[in-house]
């Protein structure tokens, strides 16, 4: 099989990225510029900050990228740029920078859906040595992000059935929210992580969204019951401050433990051969831990640096694509909401 290498470009939140793969697994290279430091003085992310800051960042990314690879542009054969979902103005800038590769290079440009760019990052190691075996499908997949979170049978390579997904917040939109309540820095997720270690998980008993005879998720019950403690605690006069690293604890063991009932049982009822975690709350250190403690399957959790927002994972997922054959045109517009079931072949 010919070998294919991919530039990819990820704009579309608050990460400019760009990455060189080869063959959907080895990473040459991957660069990612954050913006957490702009975005914390607003406690979120700010959509037209997002955009003119990855007007100023992407050229030097994509250069830095190339450069890490040892490659120019006539060593890859396409550039595959995120499409959707995310923020249109932040999408635009990196579809618009691959359209300006293209023109000058003649490269096909492919639009990939970012969804999809997360789970074939399970798929991708760093370039050094013996490439471990790759997931065997039919897999249970759960993308855990600060946008998403979604139950996903991936019945083949680019073929997927969306068994279900928030119906309120996101988890890590949750972990971001409850981080601002009990008083602790954006991104709330690590944030969360950090308190939660110096707490006990049992010391407030939240409740555990379960959602029988449903595959969705819903935080939104667990975000008014960590509230209603919150202002309970506040309102008590013989407490001192809030115990922040307990009611830390305490939410984090109530969502990991959803998110890996759920996705164990999903895995079960639908026959899957192993497991895959992946999107930026897959780099919590409790959810991963205990996926591996309960999990019968093998679980494809992958390293902390794949699991945030980057542009390996577009490329990875690119590769697959011009495998198979996808190509997009000039006039490619964004797809700020996309969902994945969209795309199966
Ligand atoms: O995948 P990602 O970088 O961006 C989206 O596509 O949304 O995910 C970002 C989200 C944020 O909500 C952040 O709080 C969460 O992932 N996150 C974590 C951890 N690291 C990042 N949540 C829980 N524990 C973590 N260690
Ligand atoms: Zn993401």
């Amino acid at each position: 099989m010919e070998t294919i290498r991919v530039l990819g470009i990820e704009t579309s939140c608050d990460e400019t990225a760009a990455a060189v793969v080869e063959d959907g697994r080895k990473i040459f290279s991957s660069v990612v510029a954050s913006q957490v430091d702009l975005h914390a003085q607003f406690g979120g992310v700010f959509p037209e900050a997002a955009s003119r800051q990855h007007i100023l960042n992407i050229y030097p990314i994509i250069e830095a990228a190339l450069r890490e690879a040892h490659m120019d542009l006539k060593e890859v054969d396409a550039v595959a740029v995120t499409r959707g979902p995310g923020l249109p103005g932040s999408l635009v800038v990196g579809i618009n920078a691959a359209k300006g590769l293209s023109l000058g290079s003649g490269l096909p440009i492919l639009g990939i859906n970012h969804l999809e760019g997360h789970l074939y990052s399970a798929w991708l190691h760093e370039f050094s040595g013996d490439l471990p075996p790759e997931p065997r499908c039919p897999l249970m997949a759960l993308i855990v992000s600060g946008g998403h979170t979604e139950l996903i049978l991936m019945e083949d390579h680019c073929r997927y059935r969306r068994l279900g997904g928030t119906l309120d917040d996101a988890a890590g939109e949750a972990f971001d929210k409850i981080a601002r309540l009990i008083g602790l820095s954006y991104p709330g997720g690590p944030a969360i992580q950090r308190a939660a270690e110096e707490g006990n998980p049992q010391a407030v008993k939240f409740p555990r969204p379960w959602l029988p005879g449903s595959w969705d998720f819903s935080f939104s019950g667990l975000k008014t019951a960590v509230l209603r403690t919150v202002r309970a605690l506040e309102a008590d006069t013989n407490v001192e401050g809030l115990p922040v690293a307990d009611l830390a604890a305490s939410f984090q063991a109530s969502v990991v433990e959803v998110l890996v009932g759920k996705t164990l049982e999903a895995a079960r009822e639908f026959d899957a051969k192993e497991i895959l975690v992946v999107g930026g709350v897959s780099a919590n250190k409790a959810l991963r831990e205990r996926f591996w403690a309960e999990s019968r399957l093998p679980v494809h959790i992958p390293p902390l640096s794949l699991c945030t927002d980057n542009a390996a994972m577009i490329a990875g997922a690119g590769c697959y694509r011009f495998g198979a054959g996808q190509r997009d045109g000039l006039d490619m517009d964004a797809l700020p909401t996309w969902p994945l079931s969209e795309l199966s072949i």
